[in-house]
């Protein structure tokens, strides 16, 4: 199908235009056609007043004149009236017998007249009218009354005039009304084409910034002019630019971090290989070698799983499996291992868990990963003193607080701690990590619409963090 290309300025330009035009042509017909109307019947009207007044004027001289008396006095009559009055006339008895005219009425200097339309009307309505055009060619109005004296129908009188007055009056009347139409005409394109503007221009300035952007300028932003919904518009495409600007920033960083942090274990594990080739390696550096070169492959172990797994909730692949129904025994469990791993250190571990809590709605490995990450965090930055784990339970749902003495952190750096590959000064260089356990732990508490928080007083103080976990949180 072909689509033809019209942009909504042409669209607003044309319909705008179009209704003007033909509203504004309809308009000035109309109101001109009954201008006209009114000034035709307004100009016949003041002639028949004019021909009322001379035939009743005439009534007298013409029963006179008819009767034989005085043969002068219908020439003196109408001689006198046109000049008073103006206009032509005729004067016809009722036999159409002509008595007497002025000049140029448009009748045929004949005995007798011809029975024209305006005669024919006056003799049933007193009064007729009819426009032709006279000798000259010119249109003439010819209005004929009836002349009675003394209630004697004596014949009639014709009045001619022409009609040229009255088509003047006509076309000035036109000419206002098209001095109002046209400028309003105007008036209106004009506006439709700011209207169309307005529209249109930042629509095209949203279509080019949108262009710009697929072609990898994301720090496209576009002018806010306005607060309709067109400069709603933009602000929404700002909003949507700096949010794609800052995920692209984001995975950029994500990826070279994690490019970065692979490189390390990569060369010392290396480096360690081809210590091992040495032959005249003693039995010790071969023993601790090769534990190097485990604690490094370890090391990227859990570095890689802790991608896949941001990869895999990022990616809404990460399918939780069952709920956790013996939480109990599960907490003991894993407080087991990180007991023994906390007083190796010479750290004191307590641990306090409900011992009537219900079915955690956490998939097993979920939990096991965020204790795993929370409690490793604890003995990890917790040179000496002590870790209180507590596991709680209330209407309002399950709460899981890990609190150590250790080595804490800044205020404000709470909420850096979950971004991916956030390591505090502190730690860097003193403790070996990635950065990226606490993110793993966010990400999954996310997908369960739980909570996580943190504390610290400051360096030395220790930290706390606090997990809360809805009692039947939808799994997403
Ligand atoms: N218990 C804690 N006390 C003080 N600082 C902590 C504690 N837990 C985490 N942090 C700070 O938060 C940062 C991020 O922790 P996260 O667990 O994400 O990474 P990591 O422990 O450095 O490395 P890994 O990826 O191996 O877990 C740490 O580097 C550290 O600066
Ligand atoms: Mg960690």
């Amino acid at each position: 199908m072909n689509v033809v290309r019209m942009t909504i300025r042409r669209r607003i330009l044309f319909v705008f235009i179009l209704i003007a035009l033909a509203g504004g042509v309809a308009q000035f017909l109309i109101a001109g056609r009954q201008l006209e109307l009114a000034t035709l019947e307004f100009y016949q009207h003041h002639l028949e007043t004019d021909a009322l007044l001379v035939a009743a004027t005439f009534a007298e001289p013409l029963g006179h004149y008819l009767e034989g008396e005085d043969g002068e006095s219908v020439g003196n009559t109408l001689s006198r009236l046109q000049q008073d009055v103006g206009h032509n006339y005729l004067i016809v008895d009722r036999n159409l017998r002509v008595i007497g005219y002025t000049a140029n009425t448009g009748y045929e200097q004949v005995d007798r007249v011809a029975e024209t339309p305006e005669l024919v009307a006056a003799r049933s309505a007193r009064i007729g009218a009819d426009v032709r055009p006279d000798q000259l060619g010119q249109d003439t109005l010819y209005l004929a009354v009836t002349v009675v004296y003394e209630d004697d129908f004596l014949g009639y009188l014709v009045l001619s005039e022409s009609m040229q007055p009255a088509y003047n009056e006509v076309t000035q009347r036109y000419l206002g009304l098209a001095s109002v139409t046209v400028p309003v005409l105007a008036l209106v394109i004009v506006a439709s084409l700011w209207i169309s503007g307005t529209i249109a221009q930042p629509l095209s300035h949203l279509h080019a910034s949108a262009l710009r952007m697929a072609k990898g300028e994301l720090d496209t932003r576009i002018a806010v002019t306005s607060q309709d919904e067109v400069g709603q518009l933009a602000e929404a495409f700002n909003y949507m630019a700096g949010q794609i600007d800052a995920l692209m920033k984001t995975q950029r960083s994500f990826v070279s971090n994690a490019a970065h942090e692979l490189r390390t274990p990569l060369m010392t594990l290396k480096l360690r290989a081809e210590a091992l080739a040495d032959e005249s390696l003693s039995p010790d550096d071969n023993a601790r070698y090769l534990k190097e070169i485990r604690q490094e492959v370890d090391h990227m172990a859990g570095l890689v799983s802790s991608l896949l797994m941001l990869a895999r909730i990022d990616e809404g692949r990460h399918r939780p499996d069952g709920v956790v129904s013996d939480p109990v025994s599960m907490l003991h469990d894993i407080m087991r291992h990180w007991r023994i791993e906390a007083e190796a250190k010479g750290v004191r571990f307590e641990a306090e868990i409900d011992a009537a809590l219900p079915d955690l709605p956490m998939s097993p490995n979920d939990l096991r990963l965020v204790l795993d990450n929370l409690l490793g965090n604890a003995v990890k930055y917790t040179p000496s003193g002590s870790i209180q784990v507590r596991v709680s339970h209330a209407v309002d749902g399950f709460t899981l607080t890990v609190r150590d003495t250790g080595i804490g952190f800044a205020a404000g750096q709470d909420a850096h701690l979950f971004e991916r590959f956030y390591r505090s000064e502190q730690v860097r260089g003193q403790f070996s990590g990635n950065g990226l356990g606490l993110s793993v732990v966010k990400a999954i508490l996310d997908h369960y619409g739980a909570s996580i928080t943190t504390h610290s007083d400051g360096p030395g103080t220790g930290a706390t963090f606090t997990v809360r976990l809805n009692p039947a949180p939808v799994a997403r």
